[in-house]
C-alpha cells in the first residue's frame, strides 16, 4: 500500500502553472513530451490529433490576448497547441483530454509544469487557427503551455480553488450513494 503511494505521488498533483521562468525548454525534452503524447490512447486508435510547437513570443502573446482568462500565457516559453481532425467530435473532446494530461504529467515528472490555455469559444477558436495557420475545417481549442514554474501561485484576481473534493464526498460503493461495507 505505501509503496503504491510513492509510486503515484508525482503525479497525483499535477497543479495547473500560471507563472514561469523565462528559461527555455531544450527540443529533446518537447520530443520527448510529443512521443509522450503520440501514444495516448484514443478511441478507436484513431489519434485524431496534430501538434504545433509554438515558441514566437509574439505569436504567444497574440494567443493570451484572446481574452483575459489565459492572459498568463505568454510568460510560458513554449506551447504545444492541439490540433484535431473533428471527424467524431464526442470522441476528440475525450481524446484531448487524456493527450493534455499526458502533456501536463510528462511536463511535471521531467521537472517542469504546464498549464492548458482554452482559446475560449467559436470565435477565439477562429481567431487561434488564423494566428496559427490552421485549416479552417480542422478543430483548436487550446494550447497547453510547458516551462520551468516560477510560482504555482494563480495571478489572475479570481481564479477556481485549488483544492479537491474529498473521497467522501464522491466515491459510493455497490449502489450510488451506499457507504463502504465494514
Ligand atoms: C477544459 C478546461 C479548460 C480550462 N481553461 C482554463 C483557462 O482558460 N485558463 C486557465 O488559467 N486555466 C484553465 N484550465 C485549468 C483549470 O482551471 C485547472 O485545471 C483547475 O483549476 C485545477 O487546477 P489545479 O490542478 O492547479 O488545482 C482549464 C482546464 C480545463 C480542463
Amino acid at each position: 500500500m505505501l509503496r503504491v503511494l510513492s509510486d503515484l505521488k508525482p503525479i497525483r498533483r499535477v497543479s495547473q502553472i500560471r507563472q514561469y521562468s523565462p528559461e527555455p525548454v531544450p527540443d529533446d525534452v518537447v520530443h520527448q513530451l510529443l512521443e509522450l503524447a503520440r501514444w495516448t490512447g484514443s478511441a478507436k486508435n484513431g489519434q485524431p490529433w496534430r501538434f504545433i510547437v509554438v515558441r514566437d513570443k509574439d505569436r504567444l502573446r497574440k494567443l493570451g490576448a484572446l481574452r483575459p482568462p489565459i492572459n498568463w500565457l505568454a510568460s510560458a516559453p513554449l506551447g504545444i497547441a492541439i490540433v484535431l481532425d473533428g471527424a467524431e467530435p464526442m470522441f476528440g473532446a475525450y481524446d484531448e483530454g487524456r493527450l493534455t494530461e499526458r502533456l501536463l504529467t510528462g511536463a511535471t515528472l521531467l521537472g517542469y509544469g504546464g498549464g492548458t490555455a482554452w482559446f475560449g469559444g467559436p470565435a477565439q477558436d477562429a481567431e487561434a487557427k488564423r494566428i496559427l495557420g490552421i485549416p479552417d475545417d480542422l478543430t483548436a481549442r487550446q494550447i497547453v503551455m510547458i516551462g520551468r514554474p516560477k510560482s504555482r501561485e494563480d495571478p489572475r484576481p479570481t481564479g477556481p480553488m485549488r483544492g479537491r473534493k474529498p473521497l467522501s464526498e464522491l466515491v459510493s460503493y455497490e449502489r450510488w450513494g451506499a457507504s463502504k461495507q465494514k
